[in-house]
């Protein structure tokens, strides 16, 4: 329990705003949040997952904002913090987690496909930074970029996936430099493989799941909770000094590479194909 970890009033009185929100390791940082006294604003695509987020951040004592925002429509992620500062005042910690992903060898890939997770995962993170800006820059918060391993290990049918980590990660430094000016910070997350994650099935979690464990010098894949402990370290004041960082919490994954990833998918779509 993260209580039982940090003080349960760490982020007391803050108000956090949580892209992708509704389920997964954002919802995930979304509980972390809650139970250390934040107030939670998470927008996404679908009303049910909203709803069944707000009532898991409800149940944990959160005051909770939900708006349904595409992160792609900058127009309707500013109308979301908008809304959501005149909810639960201005938001001083913002998580940019809206991410998209599907597996395929880069000659399948169609230019939309390409353009629809670099412009989820990079223009979608851009635009929750712009919108939230005035916001963070009065409260002085702090943004947290939900990256990952592809942004600087290439993994084979990733290619879509690396190029939009890749540059929220160079977004992530850039807005380091030019805010700090305003006492804003900006760091990464990077998590590895997570337990009973949509990311995970996507990603050969089901096909073989000793594949990551494997892959992992911990030998097993993270609890949702540990991404959130992770996250609410950097969002709080333990981290007033820390910006510009990207924190890899992967078990070490990234030390082993992409090989055991590349050769295992690609027998799984090999497989598919013969069966198609
Ligand atoms: N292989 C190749 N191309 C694919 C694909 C696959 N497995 N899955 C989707 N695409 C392509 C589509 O074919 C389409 O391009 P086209 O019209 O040229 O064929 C393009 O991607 C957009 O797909 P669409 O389904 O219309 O987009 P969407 O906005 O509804 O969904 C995705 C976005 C594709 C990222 C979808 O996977 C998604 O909604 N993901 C969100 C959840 C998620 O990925 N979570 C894990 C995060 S780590």
């Amino acid at each position: 329990m993260i209580t039982e970890l940090f003080n349960a009033n760490l982020l007391k009185g803050q108000t956090a705003f949580i892209t992708g929100g509704g389920s997964g390791v954002n919802l995930a940082i979304g509980r972390a949040f809650a139970a250390l006294g934040a107030r939670i604003g998470i927008c996404g695509r679908t009303e049910e997952r909203l709803a069944s987020g707000r009532a898991t951040l409800e149940a944990l004592g959160a005051e909770v904002f939900t708006a349904v925002a595409d992160v792609r429509d900058p127009d309707a992620v500013q109308a979301a913090l908008d809304g959501c500062k005149a909810a639960l005042g201005p938001v001083s910690i913002l998580v940019c987690g809206a991410a998209g992903n599907f597996v395929a060898p880069a000659e399948a890939i169609s230019a939309k496909g390409f353009r629809t997770v670099v412009e989820i995962d990079l223009l979608g993170s851009f635009h929750a930074t712009r919108a939230a800006f005035d916001q963070l820059r009065e409260t002085k918060g702090n943004i947290l970029f939900v990256s990952g391993g592809q942004s600087f290990v290439p993994f084979a049918f990733q290619a879509h996936v690396g190029a939009a980590k890749a540059g929220i990660d160079n977004l992530m430094q850039n807005l380091a430099l030019e805010w700090g000016r305003y006492g804003i910070r900006c760091n990464s997350i990077v998590p590895g493989p997570v337990k009973d994650t949509e990311g995970m099935k996507r990603l050969g979690g089901e096909a073989e799941p000793s594949l990551w464990n494997e892959m992992t010098p911990l030998g097993r894949m993270a609890e949702q909770e540990e991404i959130g402990q992770a996250a609410a370290f950097l969002a709080s004041p333990l981290a007033s000094y820390v910006s510009g960082a990207r924190l890899c919490v992967d078990g070490g994954q990234n030390l082993t590479g992409s090989t055991l990833f590349n050769g295992a998918i690609a027998r799984e779509l090999a497989k598919a194909r013969a069966a198609e």
